[in-house]
């Protein structure tokens, strides 16, 4: 699956990570492809899913010198909302990187990586994608219920989306921190919705 992408591309992101962020881009590349496989109501372009997926937390292992050397260095494609927050800027740091490292241009792509970590409203299928991976990955095994949260989402896309975003704000409340807006407001748009519809741009 690792394949569909340029193998000089993987091997600097593989020189870039630590082996376990590593391993788990891997599973969450695996899984995203697991929820395409079974979503075929939300067609996807498999090489975009893969780069989204494989490469969503690419800025995860930068230092804080090089963290503020990107940060510097022009206009975030995305996520400009979440660089207060040192937990989540890797995210459109990462989005940044892609950009301008290896080339990806594809909007849904920028997205799902920028806004991994708390959602956001105009994400496409492939970020809906990202976000329920990164959490339903196998390395995320700690969870009991994982595999069986995993068959949820992969039948119910919407039901999946409801159920990480409880799991993340759980996790992020566990830690008494503040949920950031951006969250909130995704939780708030998908409490909201009949049924998920791709957003037209
Ligand atoms: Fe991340
Ligand atoms: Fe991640």
């Amino acid at each position: 699956m690792i394949d569909i992408l340029p193998p000089d591309a993987v091997q600097q992101l593989q020189q870039t990570l630590d082996p376990e962020r590593f391993t788990h881009s891997v599973g969450v590349m695996e899984t995203a492809f697991r929820l395409a496989d079974n979503w075929k109501m939300f067609p996807v372009d498999r090489v975009q899913l893969a780069w989204a997926s494989l490469f969503h937390d690419c800025a995860k292992n930068l230092s804080k010198d090089e963290r503020h050397r990107w940060l510097n260095n022009g206009p975030l494609p995305y996520g400009e909302e979440l660089v207060p927050y040192s937990k989540i800027v890797h995210a459109p740091l990462s989005a940044k990187i892609l950009q301008e490292v290896y080339g990806i241009h594809n909007r849904d792509v920028l997205m799902a990586v920028a806004y991994h970590p708390t959602g956001h409203p105009d994400l496409a299928p492939i970020g809906w994608m990202v976000y329920i991976a990164d959490y339903l990955e196998p390395g995320r095994s700690y969870f009991s219920k994982r595999e069986e949260y995993l068959h949820t989402a992969c039948a119910e896309p919407l039901e999946g989306l409801k159920l990480v975003t409880r799991l993340r704000m759980e996790a992020v409340r566990h830690k008494n921190k503040t949920q950031h807006p951006l969250a909130v407001k995704f939780q708030q748009y998908l409490e909201s919705l009949e049924s998920l519809q791709v957003q037209q741009t």
